[in-house]
Parts: C-alpha cells; structure tokens; sequence
C-alpha cells in the first residue's frame, strides 16, 4: 500500500529501526524491491531520481509503473522523488501521485536554501505530501555529501524549525557512489544532530558503508538509509554473470531476470538488517 514518508519514518524512529530507501531506473528494480518488502514484512522507500528522470526523458512513465506496484504491495510503500532540485519537477512528482518528495536545495546559498525548501514544503504539505530536504552538500554529486563535508548540528535544527521539513538528509562521512564499502562514519556527530534535530535523519550515499556501520549508524540515530549504487552492482554482476553463462543468450528477461532476483534477494538482507536493533 501507498504511504507517506512521515508514516514510514515515525514508527521506525520511536522503535530505534533503519528503514531502506532504495533508487528505482528499470521496471525491475521496482518489482524487485517490493518482492523484497513484502518477503521481509518490512516498509520500503522506492525512490526515483532526478537524474533517473534525465535518462528516461520524464518522469510519468516510471512513476506510474512504480506507483502501481506500490499500491499493490502488501506493505507500505513509499513512492519518493529523490535530490529533485527543479520545482516544477516536484509539482510534476504531486501530480502524479507520490507520497514524498526531497528538495535537494544543498547548492544554494544558506537563505535561498531556506526560502526555496519552505516553499516546496507548503505546496506537498498541501497535497499531503512528506519532505525531505539537505543541508549543504553530502559529497559524490556532491557537496554536502562529501566525504569531508559536516552538518552543523545546531544549524541543521534551526534549518527544520524554519521550513516544517519532515526528514532531514545530513552530511556525517558519507559520499555518494561508492563502489567500495569503506566510508567512515562520523557517528558521534550522528549522536549530536539527533539530540537536537526533531525529524528523522536521512544517511545519503550508504553504498559505501559497511553492514556493521549501517547498524552502528541506525543505533546513533538515522532513520532512512538511501542505497543505490551497491544494489545496481548487485543487479549489473547478476547480468554480467548471466551473459557470461549465456553467451548466444538473445532474451533480455534472461539477464534481466537474473539482476532482479539478485537485487531482490540483496533488498531483503539489507532491509533485515537496518530493522536490528
Ligand atoms: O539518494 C540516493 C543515495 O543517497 C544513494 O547513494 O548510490 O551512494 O548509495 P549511493
Ligand atoms: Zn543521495
């Protein structure tokens, strides 16, 4: 079933749980990683990307196919815009039926920042819409989510006291598309923005941390742990090894098949193992 990113967010929080947020490109990603909700019982985040929406060349095809299997998923779902830095994109996203949004202002400047996410904020809220917002860059693509880039734990509340955002995304040491799993966590910094942030916390570019700093991370205080590139390294080995078997193989749901079932079964571990506590 369709649900907002506040619905999913504020019962994983209150119990000290890790909810997956993971990006959605091909139909296969959806239908996997809501096989893998429904195999775990646990909610999931299926996110699509701006940029997923540049290589598409919109946004409506994807989002209704993900959307459908969304609502027929036998647990919640959150159906996410993800680091959408064009407004009329998140009035399109509205349109067609998502349940979250995140306004990736991280490139402006501290007050257009501020001005712009508020904005973006009254107009979801409206429709009953969640947000999430960024403060600063978090390195990759990449300001804030820099390996070297940190939030300010006091600026970070002041920023969700100011514009009503419902999740924040903070810089602590992650970085976007890594390959490897070696990012080191700030979780100290984690323990500081909790203690004075009122929303939950979102950990960007988490493919390059591992399993057990996941945990840890979920421990110190992070809500929603976004993961996409070390679930397409799943997906893209499953085909290469699939090709490799199958080298006169011509139909594409061979190799297809063989990245969704992986990333399926990728999905639920991860799934498993932010929901420890
Ligand atoms: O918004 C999506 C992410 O932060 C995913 O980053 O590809 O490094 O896991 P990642
Ligand atoms: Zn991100």
């Amino acid at each position: 079933m369709l649900a907002t990113l506040r619905e999913v967010l504020a019962p994983a929080e209150a119990q000290g749980r890790g909810v997956g947020a993971f990006n959605v490109i091909q139909l296969e990603h959806a239908e996997a990683l809501v096989a893998a909700a429904e195999r775990t019982g646990l909610p999931v985040v299926l996110q699509v990307s701006e940029n997923a929406v540049r290589y598409h060349g919109s946004l409506a095809p994807v989002a209704a196919a993900t959307r459908v299997l969304a609502e027929a998923a036998a647990v919640p779902v959150v159906l996410h815009l993800d680091h959408a830095v064009s407004e009329p994109l998140v009035d399109e996203a509205l349109a067609l039926g998502f349940t979250s949004v995140m306004f990736d202002g991280s490139t402006l400047d501290d007050v257009a920042n501020h001005e712009r996410t508020r904005a973006v904020v009254e107009r979801c809220h409206a429709a009953g819409v969640s947000v999430e917002a960024e403060l600063g860059e978090i390195g990759g693509k990449d300001g804030v989510h820099a390996p070297g880039v940190r939030t300010d734990p006091a600026e970070a509340a002041h920023f969700v006291a100011d514009t009503g955002v419902d999740a924040l995304a903070v810089a602590v040491g992650s970085s976007h598309a890594m390959t490897e799993r070696t990012a080191a966590l700030d979780l100290v910094l984690v323990t500081r923005i909790r203690a004075q942030v009122a929303v939950p916390l979102v950990l960007h570019g988490s493919s390059g941390v591992p399993d057990a700093d996941l945990v840890a991370a979920v421990r110190a205080g992070m809500t929603k742990v976004n993961i996409a590139t070390h679930l397409n390294k799943v997906f893209t080995e499953a085909v290469r090894g699939w090709l490799e078997e199958h080298p006169g193989g011509v139909d594409t749901r061979g190799y297809l098949g063989a990245g969704r079932s992986a990333l399926e079964d990728e999905a639920a571990r991860l799934l498993e193992l932010l929901a420890l506590r």
